[in-house]
């Protein structure tokens, strides 16, 4: 990696109008995470020294998800639209502190790699004042065309004013631009705006380089990196270009999936060797899987933590705060939130185990639940190391079930149970011979009756 500084500006503050959305275009997910925060990792993993955020005005969410992910990252306000030149001066204080390279990135192309980041960069290190980062769409309309003569970049042509010739270059602007630190700001202060849309154009760094006697160079990406993100069906896009991604990077790091166009990855899903999942499972943020883990068809997690040898599904639900040690069983229609399961305990079918801790090598039967909650709060329910749940028990929080205790079928337990004990509350069965019988024929009688 670069010995260099490098500042990242990150220009967050276009209104996103065609997402037709509450929330601000940039805070839209892909792979569970905001598109804002993929372009900060994709930086960070770059090497970026130092991050000046570029908002709108009163996007406070907007500033707070940026400073989430990068705690001393500085958040400028653009209070007008006047261009993606003075959407860059906006941060102005964090150029004038220098850099060596500065980059600049959109907030809605999330999709962005840090080794493309660092090729962008590259050529600062040789001396170029700017490097724009091309690629070849389908369909150049709307882009700016890099006009290019050899290795070196001429201009940046926004379409609107772009000559026939020019709008025949398919070579097309993706946005992000690396600078030399030391000349960003006398660059960016002589763009103007006497262009078609009356904008200041960072586009324009190019060609003022070049007077200047600098060179500019153009890299070029693949399209599926630099899609931008402007409309609910470009998000979608983008959300398959990054599944396909880490799908293929699941498998190959060792993770068999049987039909891996079902299966949903968040960009932050940990996957360890020689796990098997099976089709049609969702992996929500925050999700650790160790190896040899096996996932049956129809799982959903989210915030879990799964220990080697683990067996879920088919259809388990692992809300947050789910953590699995080794070899633990979980099987179908079970749902488990804030429950430790210690390892080689197993929760079979239809069960409900929340805010609980059930010990090493426990046995709950079909339809255990653990009822936590009583409109009002939420309350722990414990269950020792070897107990034993027989089916269909409600175990009303807060309980504890000792270790080694058994829970006879269909209880509800109301209080805690000693260590080795047996539990029995439900009510005697009562049996009453040839009752039926006598009942039916009353009943057919009564009917021929009228
Ligand atoms: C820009 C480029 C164009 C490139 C295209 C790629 C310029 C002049 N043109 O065009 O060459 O092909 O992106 O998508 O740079 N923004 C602000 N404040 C502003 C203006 C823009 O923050 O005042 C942000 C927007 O939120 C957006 C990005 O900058 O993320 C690009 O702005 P947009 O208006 O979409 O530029 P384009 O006209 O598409
Ligand atoms: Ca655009």
């Amino acid at each position: 990696m670069s010995d260099r500084s490098l500042l990242v500006v990150v220009l967050a503050a276009g209104e996103g109008t065609r997402m037709k959305s509450r929330l601000p275009k940039v805070l839209h997910k892909v792979a569970g995470r905001t598109m804002l925060h993929h372009v900060l990792a994709a930086t960070r993993a770059a090497g970026a020294t130092r991050t000046a955020v570029v908002v709108g005005p009163g996007r406070e969410d907007v500033a707070a998800e940026a400073t989430r992910i990068v705690p001393d990252a500085q958040v400028f306000v653009q209070t007008e639209r006047l261009g993606t030149a003075h959407a860059v001066l906006a941060a102005r204080a964090a150029l004038e502190q220098g850099a060596d390279d500065v980059l600049v990135l959109y907030a809605d192309t999330p999709l962005v790699r840090p080794e493309t980041l660092a090729r962008l960069r590259a050529p600062l290190a040789e001396g170029a004042a700017v490097a724009a980062l091309g690629f070849e769409p389908e369909d150049p309309t709307g882009y700016g065309r890099l006009v290019t003569s050899g290795d070196e970049l001429v201009a940046i042509r926004e379409e609107k004013d772009a000559t026939a010739a020019e709008k025949a270059v398919r070579f097309c602007n993706a946005g992000l631009m690396a600078l030399s630190g030391k000349d960003v700001l006398s660059i960016l202060d002589r763009i103007g705006n006497a262009n078609s849309k009356g904008e200041y154009y960072l586009t324009d760094a190019v060609e003022i380089a070049r007077a200047d006697g600098r060179s500019a160079v153009a890299a070029k990406a693949d399209v599926d990196e630099v899609a931008g993100v402007n409309s609910r069906i470009q998000l979608a896009e983008a959300e398959a270009i990054l599944q396909k991604r880490l799908r293929l990077s699941a498998m190959a790091e060792g993770v068999t999936l049987i039909a891996p166009e079902t299966v949903f990855f968040s960009a932050d899903t940990v996957l360890g060797r020689d796990v098997i999942v099976e089709p049609n499972v969702v992996f929500g943020p925050g999700v650790t899987v160790g190896d040899d883990v096996v996932i049956h068809a129809f799982c959903h997690l989210e915030g879990a933590q799964l220990a080697p040898g683990v067996s879920i599904g088919p259809y388990a639900r692992l809300r947050p705060g789910t953590r699995l040690d080794e070899g633990v069983r979980i099987g179908n229609f079970v749902e488990t939130k804030a429950a430790h399961i210690e390892s080689g305990a197993k929760v079979n079918h239809l069960s409900y185990v929340g805010d609980a801790h059930v010990g090493a090598g426990a046995n709950l039967g079909a339809g255990t639940i653990t009822c936590n909650y009583d409109g009002f709060s939420k309350y722990r329910t414990e269950i020792g190391a070897g107990a034993f749940i027989g089916v269909n028990s409600a175990l009303v929080a807060p309980v504890t079930i000792g270790a080694g205790a058994y829970v006879g079928t269909g209880a509800v337990i109301t209080s805690d149970v000693p260590d080795d004990a047996l539990a029995i509350a439900r009510s005697r069965q009562v049996v009453k011979e040839g009752w039926a019988k006598d009942f039916r024929a009353a009943r057919a009688d009564a009917k021929k009756k009228g």
